[in-house]
C-alpha cells in the first residue's frame, strides 16, 4: 500500500519526562514536554504504523490515532511497560527523557523541613533503550540524544555503546530548540550514513524523521 507504507508494522514509542518521587507530594523531574515523541507517534500513525505510546506525564493531548496509550510516572514503570511490550514490536523509538537516577528510598510521608541541608541518596535507573537494543532479537531501535555540547561525538558514542540502529541528536540548553520549544534541529546518524535538518517545527521534523525511519527499517529488513 503506497500511502500507508508502515501498514502492519508495530512501533513502540516512549515520550515525555519521568517523575521520580521524593515523598508522596514531591518528585524529581525534567523539562521534557513530550512534544517530539507525540509528534513522531502521530507521524508514524499517518504512515500506517500500529503505534503503542508509553508516556510520562505530559500536558499535551495524546495523538488520537495511536492504538494504545500507556500512561506512566516513573522510570521503573516505563521500563516495566516497555519490556513487557518490546518483544512484539518491530520498531522501538525512545524519545522519553528518562531520569537517570531516582531517590533510593522515597519517604512514606511528606518530608518536613528542619535541618539547613538535606541529602537525598539517588540510585541509577535502568537504561530502557539499551536494554531493548540488547534483546536477543531486538526491534529496529531509534534513540535520541539531547546534548549541551559536542553533539555529534556524543551521538556517535551512544549509537555504538547502546548498539542502536539509528540516533537523532539535538542541541539543548540554548535559547531555541529542544526542551519546551516547538521547534528543533536534528542530526540523525546510522551506521553508514547521516542526515541533518535545520531548525523547524517539531511536527514537520517528525514527518521527515518518520519517513527516514521507514527507509532505514526497510533497508535493515532487506539486508
Ligand atoms: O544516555 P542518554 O540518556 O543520553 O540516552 C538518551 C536515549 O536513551 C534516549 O533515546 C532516551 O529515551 C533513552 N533512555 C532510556 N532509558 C534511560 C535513559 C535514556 O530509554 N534510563
Amino acid at each position: 500500500n503506497a500511502d500507508r507504507p508502515l501498514r502492519g508494522v508495530s512501533v513502540l514509542v516512549t515520550a515525555g519526562p519521568t517523575r521520580e518521587p521524593l515523598d508522596p507530594v514531591r518528585y524529581l523531574g525534567n523539562r521534557s514536554s513530550g512534544r517530539m515523541g507525540y509528534a513522531l507517534a502521530e507521524a508514524l500513525c499517518e504512515r500506517g504504523a500500529q503505534v503503542v505510546l508509553v508516556t510520562g506525564p505530559s500536558a499535551l493531548p495524546p495523538p488520537p490515532a495511536v492504538a494504545e496509550l500507556v500512561r506512566v510516572e516513573t522510570a521503573l514503570q516505563m521500563h516495566a511497560e516497555v519490556m513487557r511490550r518490546s518483544p512484539a514490536c518491530d520498531i522501538f523509538v525512545a524519545t522519553a527523557a528518562v531520569a537517570d537516577y531516582r531517590p533510593a528510598a522515597p519517604a512514606g510521608q511528606k518530608i518536613k523541613k528542619s535541618a539547613d541541608a538535606l541529602t537525598v541518596h539517588l540510585v541509577r535507573n535502568p537504561d530502557i533503550l539499551a536494554e531493548v537494543a540488547a534483546l536477543p532479537r531486538p526491534p529496529f531501535t531509534l534513540g535520541f540524544a539531547a546534548e549541551t555540547h559536542d553533539v555529534e561525538t556524543a551521538a556517535r558514542g551512544k549509537l555504538r555503546d547502546k548498539r542502536l540502529d539509528m540516533i537523532a541528536a539535538n542541541h539543548v540548553g540554548g535559547t531555541v530548540g529542544g526542551f519546551e520549544h516547538s521547534e528543533n534541529a536534528l542530526l540523525v546518524i546510522w551506521n553508514g550514513g547521516q542526515r541533518e535538518w535545520p531548525m523547524m517545527p517539531k511536527v514537520e521534523l517528525a514527518r521527515a524523521l518518520a519517513m527516514l525511519l521507514e527507509e532505514r527499517y526497510a533497508a535493515r529488513q532487506a539486508a
